[in-house]
């Protein structure tokens, strides 16, 4: 038998009893798209990382479990975990589920693995120098089974292929809907675009 101390939290998470309190914070659409990143993060990592394959499988499974909360819950809670606000996200209050998500995430799933609250706290706006599972986090939330997009088949090809490259095309999505929304664009999104250019991301069209 394993000694307690030494296993680390997500070696033998009980996904199905995490779903199960998940479902108690999301209306069932939210719910089902939280499954379905599950089950694409959960490929991605097998693919790209399998020695993070469970640990994608839950930042997928949760990283939505804030997007219920209000915009005044939203800075209410950011507020009391000491999250700093930008002016993007006090223009759009929403875009902190993620911070907000990750914070949470001890006191509501008993879940306080570094790694999968910086994929979490990162699956909004994506962060410069994301590591490998915020990228894995990043890409299924928009190659998951229940999106519909222009250029999702391509998503879900790339993101098996060139994770970088599928971070770049999830930001494209990002910025082209915020800009087609007309809503603010979120400066971080851009420097994640920019980033993933300088790392030779482009397929030189
Ligand atoms: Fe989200
Ligand atoms: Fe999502």
């Amino acid at each position: 038998m394993q000694n307690r101390y030494n296993a680390r939290v997500t070696d033998a998470p009980d996904f199905d009893s995490l779903a199960e309190q998940l479902a108690q914070y999301l209306r069932p659409r939210r719910f089902k798209h939280s499954q379905y990143v599950a089950e694409t993060a959960h490929e991605l990592a097998q693919i790209h990382a399998p020695y993070l394959a469970n640990e994608a499988r839950l930042a997928g499974l949760l990283h939505d479990h804030a997007k219920s909360l209000g915009n005044r819950a939203l800075i209410a809670q950011a507020a009391r975990f000491d999250i700093d606000i930008t002016p993007s996200e006090r223009e759009s209050p929403g875009l902190l589920h993620g911070k907000v998500a990750a914070a949470l995430l001890p006191e509501r799933f008993n879940i306080d693995d570094p790694a999968i609250r910086r994929a979490i706290a990162d699956h909004v706006t994506g962060r410069p120098g994301m590591g490998t599972l915020s990228r894995i986090l990043f890409a299924a939330d928009q190659a998951s089974a229940d999106r519909a997009f222009d250029g999702v088949d391509e998503l879900r090809r790339v993101a098996r292929e060139d994770l970088g490259r599928a971070c770049l095309l999830v930001a494209m999505h990002k910025l082209r809907y915020t800009l087609y929304k007309e809503r603010i664009i979120d400066p971080v999104t851009v420097e994640v675009y920019n980033e993933l250019l300088k790392q030779g991301h482009a397929d030189g069209r």
